[in-house]
């Protein structure tokens, strides 16, 4: 398994996320999904949420009666934060170009830029092949993506960030020839009367959304939506995804 960039984060990970703007993104997939269970017609028992981190887009699908819940993530560190929240999901320790769950999904979410950190056009379609494998016939695909305009925006910017106690900078490069962001924090993490420094680094690539619905049919899901989620002026920012599972093509 790749090295994982979380390692160190995940002890901070949740004080990030309680940030409102981070919240008020979880509560809107949330509604979104449900408006889109209930348009369809579905009734939902598994839901698998792909790289869940803490499990702050995972642990409040629990509350749903008969619903099984899985979280899948690459990084032990986050899981095992996630874990100490919930032990009513299913917590699995699995990349996410290589998946291999036992069970099928009506639902299928990723959530908080997590497949911008799939680097490549060919890992990608991995991991869209194995949703395409996980889920039913009819079953969603719910997932956001980070836009070059705002991973570019990005590496223009060098702020200091107050965390509780602690603080981080964060600087950060984008290649506008790959669309690969590199984003990196250095955190001042306050321990008794002194700061211990940690630093952390992820990669983050933009795709196009004429390509996502590309590779999404190619793995038998067609995009039912697309729209910008958040957008500064008329650049969105982070687009927002929907798609749909094709029935199977009959065998020759
Ligand atoms: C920004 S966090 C999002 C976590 C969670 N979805 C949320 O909304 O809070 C990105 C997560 O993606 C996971 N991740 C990145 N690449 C992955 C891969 N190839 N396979 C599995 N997990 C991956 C990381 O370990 C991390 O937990």
């Amino acid at each position: 398994m790749a090295r994982d960039s979380y390692r160190d984060l995940a002890a901070y990970y949740d004080l990030m996320a309680s940030d409102p703007g981070i919240q008020a993104l979880y509560r809107e997939w949330r509604g979104l999904l449900l408006a889109a269970i209930r348009k369809r017609g579905l009734r939902p028992r598994v839901l698998v949420d792909l790289a869940c981190g803490t499990g702050n887009s995972t642990i409040p699908w629990t509350r749903r009666r008969g619903w099984t819940v899985v979280g899948v993530d690459r990084s032990a560190a986050m899981l095992r934060a996630a874990r100490r929240k919930s032990r009513a999901v299913r917590w699995v320790r699995q990349d996410l170009t290589a998946l291999r769950l036992g069970e099928r999904a009506d639902l299928v979410t990723c959530h908080f830029d997590a497949l911008n950190h799939v680097l490549r056009d060919a890992d990608l379609q991995r991991v869209f092949d194995g949703v395409g494998r996980l889920l039913r016939e009819g079953g969603l695909f719910q997932f956001d993506l980070n836009t070059a305009h705002w991973l570019r925006r990005l590496s223009a910017s060098q702020r200091l960030f107050r965390l509780g106690p602690h603080a981080f900078t964060a600087y950060n490069a984008f290649d506008p020839r790959t669309g690969v962001a590199l984003l990196r924090q250095l955190w001042f993490v306050k321990r008794g009367r002194h700061y211990r420094k940690l630093e952390v680094a992820v990669r983050e690539r933009a795709y196009d959304r004429a390509a996502v619905r590309r590779m999404l049919r190619q793995s038998g899901l067609r995009l039912v939506t697309v729209r910008a989620q958040r957008a500064l002026g008329a650049a969105p920012i982070r687009d927002y995804f929907l798609a749909v599972r094709l029935p199977a093509r009959p065998a020759r």
